[in-house]
């Protein structure tokens, strides 16, 4: 708390609002009318019906985080809930410009929740947790509040691809620099003049954090952030009582993925317990900022399972990111494409396919399954989809609702 009693945080986003609000969410808007996000939605739940989850909170909703979800899936009840009254303002005024009817903002802090006297399906909270005064408080306040079967969508920090921020967070603590406008002038003066080769250059260049002042104050000049390497990422869902589900992008984690799978470590990797294959392939890549996952409650042990060995019941959805690269001048020889996700930062994240892989591959539709669409492959279509899921190239609906077969 700070002088006037009142949580440093909320003070902060009052005054630096993130992300840099914005008026216009025609494009958003525009998709709504798509029906279903089918991808975002199996991507979490591979079993269920996209019309079983009803609700949905966006929890440290920022200006507009919750605004965007409602106006993209009409169908769902949705709370944003937030701190900052600059952000629950900014929210507002997208509500009433885009007449939003499915969406209740309110200024309520994350560890207070469970005032709302309600439970939710899905609970998203990306870029916030790692914010507050006990994490641990904060995440057990949204277990509490999560419907049966409901999954949390969570995002924090992690350490070693945020090497350069914390050195230039240490440096401008050091310094005393402020907020003030004057200090952030003069902080991006010397930022532009930091050496070749500093951890933080690669990430001046790249990351949309850089761009705006109050995303560059968000990440250099923030008065309270942690990061969670794997391991305490892992502890931290464990002690909230939630259970691992998934990454939301899972390659750059697993060892059969990019160039660490041809590697003489690859099989050693393997052999490790799942957790700590995670936890080296962190250390492996040392670029990673920040970790996506999924979690459910930790007694629920069925949800974002999916069963490759049952082909009749799985249709893969191909990710609106994918990409297949087909030029013969920049593939292997053997290799009739490189399918490789847009959304990866790492470039190494490619799946080299056959010609007859690459078939398959291009006759996803997100109606025929598995078995209909690698006929030809018999028992290896099954594994040759877990391939494409594992490399992010595509999520499985196995709700068995467009397949043939039934039990
Ligand atoms: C970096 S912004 C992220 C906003 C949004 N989640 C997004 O990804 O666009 C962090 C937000 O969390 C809010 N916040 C911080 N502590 C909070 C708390 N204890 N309860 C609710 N919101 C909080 C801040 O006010 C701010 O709007």
């Amino acid at each position: 708390m700070n002088a006037s009693g009142r949580d440093p945080i909320a003070a902060f986003y009052d005054a630096h609002p993130y992300p840099p609000p914005v008026a216009d969410l025609d494009a958003v808007a525009s998709r709504s009318a798509a029906g279903p996000d089918r991808v975002a939605h199996h991507l979490i739940w591979p079993g269920r019906d996209p019309d079983e989850i009803g609700t949905l909170l966006v929890a440290g909703c920022g200006t507009s985080q919750a605004a965007r979800h409602a106006l993209r899936n009409p169908h769902l009840d949705v709370v944003g809930v937030d701190v900052s009254e600059t952000a629950i303002a900014h929210t507002q005024q997208l509500v009433e410009r885009y007449d939003i009817t499915n969406l209740h903002v309110e200024r309520v802090p994350i560890e207070r929740v469970g005032e709302l006297g309600r439970r939710f399906d899905h609970i998203v909270c990306t870029g916030v947790l790692h914010h507050l005064a006990d994490p641990l408080v904060g995440l057990r306040s949204l277990r509490s509040v999560l419907a049966p079967g409901g999954a949390v969508t969570l995002m924090v920090y992690a350490p070693y691809g945020r090497t350069g921020i914390s050195l230039i967070q240490d440096y401008c603590r050091r310094l005393g620099i402020s907020t003030d406008p004057a200090d952030i002038a003069d902080l991006v003066a010397v930022l532009s003049e930091i050496p070749d080769g500093h951890p933080l250059s690669r990430l001046l260049r790249s990351s949309p954090d850089f761009q705006h002042d109050d995303a560059l104050a968000d990440a250099l000049l923030n008065p309270r952030d942690r990061a969670y390497s794997v391991p305490d990422l892992l502890e931290l869902l464990t002690d909230a009582g939630l259970r691992f589900g998934r990454w939301e992008r899972q390659a750059p984690y697993l060892p059969d993925c990019g160039s660490i799978s041809e590697t003489p470590h690859a099989d050693r990797i393997a052999a490790l317990p799942v957790d700590d294959q995670y936890a080296a392939l962190e250390l492996f890549r040392g670029t990673i900022e920040r970790h996506t996952v999924i979690a459910f409650a930790a007694d629920d042990d069925a949800s974002g399972e999916v069963a490759f060995d049952r082909p009749d019941r799985l249709v893969p959805i191909a990710m609106p990111t994918a990409l297949v690269v087909d030029d013969p001048a920049r593939l292997p020889t053997g290799a009739a494409a490189a399918l490789l996700n847009r959304a990866h930062t790492s470039s190494d994240l490619v799946m080299f396919v056959d010609a007859s892989e690459l078939d398959i591959f291009r006759r996803i539709d997100g109606v025929r399954t598995v078995a209909e669409l690698g006929a030809e492959l018999g028992d290896g279509a099954g594994s040759f989809v877990e391939r494409l899921w594992r490399h992010d190239l595509v999520v499985v609906d196995a709700t068995g609702a467009t397949a043939g077969g039934a039990g």
